[in-house]
């Protein structure tokens, strides 16, 4: 079992980490969506008013030269935000289907159904399954023109060596002419971002011991979550902000992996790393599109230049 597998090598690691891909369960899920409206946290509401004010422009851009085209979006969740795009573009008489891929199927099938209800028109063909095995799949059915969202800033949960393999990876499942969508959160004030992370109603809190409490549930595990506590990061240098939980007192958990037992020794002070989230600089993006073949084609910011979605062009 991967779940299992992966978290024992986190933990059993000298420098103990947690996959940050392992806390969207069904309590992790919800959790996000309080972070994702509450006030600290502004990523969301930045791409959700691009989307809003933008979607015109977005369109267009995407649009291009009017050819018939395939709309991918990678982690589609509840495109709330995508649907603004998707709106506009079927208003525009675009030839187009939209390819949401997502690793849950409940969410694919939700979109499948509910989608053409409420864009009337728009054509839904939705994959379920890991980003870049989707794409070719993607590839395979249809050899038209490819244009791929990759939204909510998911890209900031790589390092930065990372996200330049996975752009490059991208690229390779893609054609000349072919173009990304890009979320990136930018750097700004420090206080603003570590505060993104750092709720005052202890939400994100919540949300990264919620993973202890997932393998407390999977894997019988016994993490005393009062044990933890939630420690948020922010260099403003390298614009990684990290967060950690650290362990409260010297202690023992247990956990069962492929019907072993297992005990972790914690120090105290003792750090599990969590999850990076990497705050770029308009100029590191420009970068990034040109060390994977991307041509940078046109930035989308907010208002308060927080946030921007960029369009690229592969070459
Ligand atoms: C999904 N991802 C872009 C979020 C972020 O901002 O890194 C995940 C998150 N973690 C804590 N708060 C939000």
């Amino acid at each position: 079992m991967q779940f299992a597998m992966e978290i024992l090598q986190g933990l059993t690691a000298p420098s103990k980490y947690l996959p940050a891909k392992y806390f969207y369960d069904k309590e992790g899920d919800a959790i996000f969506q309080e972070i994702m409206h509450c006030n600290e946290y502004y990523p969301f509401a930045c791409e959700l008013e691009i989307f809003r004010k933008r979607s015109a422009e977005l369109a267009a851009a995407i649009e291009g030269h009017r050819d018939a085209f395939d709309l991918i979006e990678l982690g589609a969740g509840d495109c709330k935000k995508s649907a603004y795009l998707l709106r506009q573009l079927v208003l525009a008489g675009a030839d187009f289907t939209y390819v949401p891929i997502d690793i849950s199927s409940n969410i694919i099938d939700c979109l499948q159904e509910q989608l053409p209800l409420k864009i009337p028109g728009l054509k839904v063909s939705g994959l379920n399954g890991e980003y870049l095995p989707m794409l070719t799949e993607a590839t395979n059915v249809s050899s038209r023109r490819k244009v791929v969202l990759f939204l909510g800033g998911n890209l900031g949960n790589m390092s930065p060596i990372e996200a330049r393999v996975f752009c490059r990876r991208l690229r390779a499942h893609l054609k000349v002419g072919d173009s990304v969508l890009i979320g990136f959160d930018l750097k700004k004030c420090p206080e603003t971002i570590l505060a993104a992370y750092n709720d005052r109603g202890g939400i994100t809190r919540r949300f990264n011991l919620n993973l202890l409490s997932r393998i407390n549930r999977e894997l019988s595990a016994d993490f005393d979550v009062t044990r933890f506590r939630h420690f948020p990061v922010y260099d403003p240098f390298s614009g990684a902000c990290k967060s950690y939980l650290i362990s409260l007192a010297d202690q023992v958990v247990t956990l069962r992996c492929n019907g072993d037992e297992q005990r972790i020794v914690f120090m105290r002070d003792e750090e599990i790393f969590m999850e990076i989230s990497q705050k770029y600089t308009i100029g590191q993006v420009d970068r990034l599109a040109g060390e994977a073949l991307f041509r940078p084609v046109e930035r989308f910011y907010d208002n308060r230049r927080w946030f921007v979605d960029v369009l690229w062009e592969a070459v």
